[in-house]
């Protein structure tokens, strides 16, 4: 039913596609002009029943949400009226709690008055039934229902709506008063969950040895709630725990080569199907050549899912050499023990690894940071580009 009412119009618009809400990514909905024509209907109706109105109705503005309609409605109201606010709350985070709340009761007298409720959205429909019944207890002499969004799928009571500006499903919407845990108020368009963003992210972080990579993924995994995969940590705990893959794998890693794909795949392939609980992976280590690359996404196609984004911490060579040598001092990490090695893993970054910048680049999934500055800043980057996917 919905569909026949919204009408959505391709307006030119300077919104923004998609906005990030701490956990949550929303999509571009209903476009900032749609919805002051919306208003402009509402404010045509209202002017109309109170042409020649020698009293002056009581405009009430429920806050939060309703104060960015109340105040574009008002400004398009050319009767005499005063404005009222109460304050009252029934959501937390996505779901409506079913209990509404009053957080501050009227700001003025409504006795005797006419009061036309100016709500920002009417959804189960709890909010106007409560404020009906406080209305009628402060003898309002009559209740006229305004919103700006009305969710039919959703509304269960019976209060007739007297001005409604526009229809919409029912979804998780933000913006144009609209919050998610109090954010998301202050955007003058209105935004929808993304469903996309339920999806499993995989991320790649990406770089020469030393860029920091570890250090970031850790950090990036925390904040993302991913789980971590160093494929070098894999190995080292084979390593340490003396398997038959760990004695394979010592060898080859002492030596700076790289371990063969197929062990690698395994372990990272067991790790995507018993970790749960996380919004993503994050691999770090993996992959190291574009045949790792392409077995990855091979991988992930048959799990129904696809690469998010490869983040490229990068460094110059330079900076790559002294870091090793430092690490070594600090973690005594067989692989950073000599020059000899530490150039060999700096040839086969350049050789094998590096080639996968092109590769991600043409799928555009390539990202790049500078690894250079300290671990704060490169982190601040980081995360300014994950806000992003
Ligand atoms: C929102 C909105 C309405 C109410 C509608 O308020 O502003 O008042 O929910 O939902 P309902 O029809 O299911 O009652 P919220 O409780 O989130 O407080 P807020 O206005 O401060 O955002």
């Amino acid at each position: 039913m919905w569909k026949k009412i919204v009408k959505f119009v391709k307006y030119f618009t300077t919104a923004m596609e998609k906005i990030r809400l701490f956990d949550k990514t929303f999509k571009l909905f209903i476009p900032n002009a749609e919805i002051e024509k919306a208003i402009d209907e509402v404010a045509a109706k209202i002017n109309k029943d109170n042409e020649g109105c020698t009293d002056i109705p009581v405009i009430l503005c429920v806050l939060n949400g309703s104060m960015m309609f109340t105040s574009a409605l008002m400004k398009r109201l050319n009767f005499t009226c005063e404005l009222v606010s109460i304050k009252l709350s029934s959501y937390a985070g996505t779901t409506t709690t079913g209990k509404v709340q009053e957080l501050m009761g009227f700001t003025s007298d409504v006795t005797g008055r006419r009061v036309i409720v100016v709500e920002d959205i009417v959804d189960t429909g709890n909010t106007i039934v409560t404020l009906a019944e406080k209305l009628k207890e402060h003898k309002a002499s009559e209740v006229k229902i305004c919103t700006l969004l009305f969710k039919p799928e959703a509304y269960t009571k019976d209060v007739k709506l007297d001005y409604v500006g526009l229809s919409i499903p029912n979804a998780f919407i933000v913006g144009y008063g609209l919050d998610y845990n109090e954010v998301g108020r202050n955007f003058e368009d209105i935004y929808v969950l993304d469903k996309e963003d339920h999806k499993l992210k995989f991320y790649v972080i990406f770089g020469p040895p030393g860029a920091g990579k570890g250090t970031h993924a850790t950090a990036m995994a925390e904040r993302y709630n991913l789980h971590h995969i160093s494929t070098g940590e894999l190995l080292r705990k084979e390593i340490a725990a003396g398997t038959e893959l760990g004695r394979q794998a010592k060898a080859l890693i002492e030596d700076g080569r790289l371990v063969p794909d197929d062990v690698v795949i395994r372990m990272i392939g067991q790790e995507f199907k018993t970790v749960k609980g996380v919004n993503g992976f994050l691999l770090d280590g993996f992959p190291r050549t574009i045949e790792q690359a392409r077995v990855l996404d091979d991988m992930l196609a048959k799990i129904g899912a696809e690469l998010t984004a490869v983040v490229s911490i990068m460094i110059p060579d330079e900076v790559v050499f002294d870091r090793i040598r430092y690490r070594a001092t600090i973690e005594g990490r067989a692989d950073d023990a000599s020059v000899e090695i530490i150039q060999h893993r700096i040839d086969t970054y350049h050789a094998q690894t590096e080639p996968e910048i092109a590769f991600y680049q043409e799928k555009g999934k390539y990202h790049e940071v500078s690894g250079i500055g300290t671990i704060e800043e490169v982190r601040e980057r980081i995360f300014r580009l994950v806000d992003t996917f």
